[in-house]
């Protein structure tokens, strides 16, 4: 029996519904694809904050490491002021264990509403990989004068070439399992010294690949194409910050950001990977059965597919999209069932043999891609 150690941190807000929906499935895909995962649960997240003051603990950091993934729901209250879990937590885990990539793939599933008109499945079906440690967020800087009118901030962004080499070489790897194109994007032509660095990698990089045709994209030009032509692009590498900002982008064109899922890739095997959706933990929504658990769930089939069960994890794919076909609205009220309402929907048709989704799938990319 293969049998895989998960730990399990829902978090705040719809963290912990998305995240019941999610173990649904997981469940139903152990039974029908014949694996175990054994769950361990972690209490993380603004309320163990405020009775505790803890955020990420050496000794949490220990326990975590002893686990073969990490499934994550969401993380941020309005009860603790903005950052502090962003930054202490979900910051302080992606860079404690060198998460350093983040797959964020941006498909358009049939039967899914986009609000750009025209678009099809075929034609929107790429993978953002964002550097995931460095950049600006790495949290380094400076105020003087704080809080007067002569008040100077300094926000530095670091990059480093061993950085930027292993997120850009999972790149080339990616695209050339895939369609063979692959695209930076950044702003090259204003921050000059860190676009530089990253341009300079690709192009040495592009030397042991030359199967992979290379494109660069500034980051304000990829807020036009992205959205207007998402064809051009099969793999986009990205800078942290420019990442996080054209995966929202790329979650929209999909369907929303209740759509959309993320893997954050420790690449040498020296700890965890860790899965999520890329919504944030929607506090206005909480605990009213209205958010759309697909992202979650397809964050979860990620993790599978990581952990070498590639079929159960298309067979998830496979249920998500057929269950998201069939929601009149995508989140909210009007989605005609709720958040466990999804969740069990896509565990009934897990087992039941469903063809694959049509085009690539990132589930085979991270089978193939098996990093140590
Ligand atoms: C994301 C989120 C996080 C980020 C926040 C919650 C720290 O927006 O995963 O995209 O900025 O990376
Ligand atoms: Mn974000």
């Amino acid at each position: 029996m293969r049998t895989h150690n998960i730990a399990v941190i829902p978090g705040d807000g719809i963290g912990p519904e998305v995240m019941d929906a999610s173990l649904m499935v997981l469940a139903a895909a152990e039974s029908a694809f014949g694996f175990t995962a054994e769950l361990t649960q972690y209490d993380a997240g603004a309320q163990h904050y405020l009775r505790t003051g803890e955020l990420w603990t050496s000794d949490l950091e220990e326990r975590l490491r002893g686990h073969d993934a990490i499934l994550f729901g969401a993380m941020g209250d309005p009860a603790v002021k903005p950052g502090i879990l962003e930054r202490g937590f979900i910051l302080a885990m992606r860079k404690a264990f060198q998460q350093a990539v983040n797959l964020r793939p941006v498909k358009l599933y049939p039967g899914v509403a986009t609000p750009i008109a025209g678009l099809t499945p075929e034609r929107c079906d790429l993978v953002i990989v964002r550097e995931n440690t460095e950049g600006a967020y790495v949290g380094q800087g400076s105020t003087v004068h704080a809080g007067t009118p002569n008040a100077v901030a300094v926000q530095e962004s670091v990059n480093t070439r061993p950085g930027i080499e292993r997120v850009v070489d999972y790149s080339f790897r990616l695209a050339s399992s895939r369609r063979g194109k692959l695209t930076l994007c950044h702003k090259k032509n204003i921050l000059i010294e860190a676009g530089n660095l990253w341009q300079d990698t690709v192009d040495d990089l592009s030397v042991k690949y030359p199967e992979v045709e290379v494109d660069y994209v500034h980051v304000d030009a990829m807020c036009f194409h992205l959205p207007v032509a998402p064809e051009r692009f099969d793999v986009v590498v990205t800078d942290n910050l420019f990442g996080d900002i054209i995966t929202d982008l790329g979650a929209v064109i999909q369907g929303g950001l209740g759509v959309a899922a993320s893997a954050n890739l420790n690449l040498d095997g020296s700890a965890p990977s860790m899965f999520e959706a890329i919504h944030g933990s929607a506090p206005d929504i909480a605990g009213k059965g209205w958010a759309n658990p697909v992202g979650a769930v397809l964050s979860t089939a990620m993790c599978l597919a990581q952990l070498g069960e590639q079929e159960a994890a298309l067979a998830i794919e496979a249920a998500a999209v057929q269950v998201l076909a069939g929601l009149p609205e995508l989140s909210g009220p009007g989605m005609g069932t709720d958040t466990a309402g999804v969740g069990k929907e896509i565990a009934a048709l897990v087992g039941a043999g469903l063809p694959p989704v049509a085009g690539r799938s990132v589930m085979e990319d991270l089978a193939g891609l098996k990093v140590k």
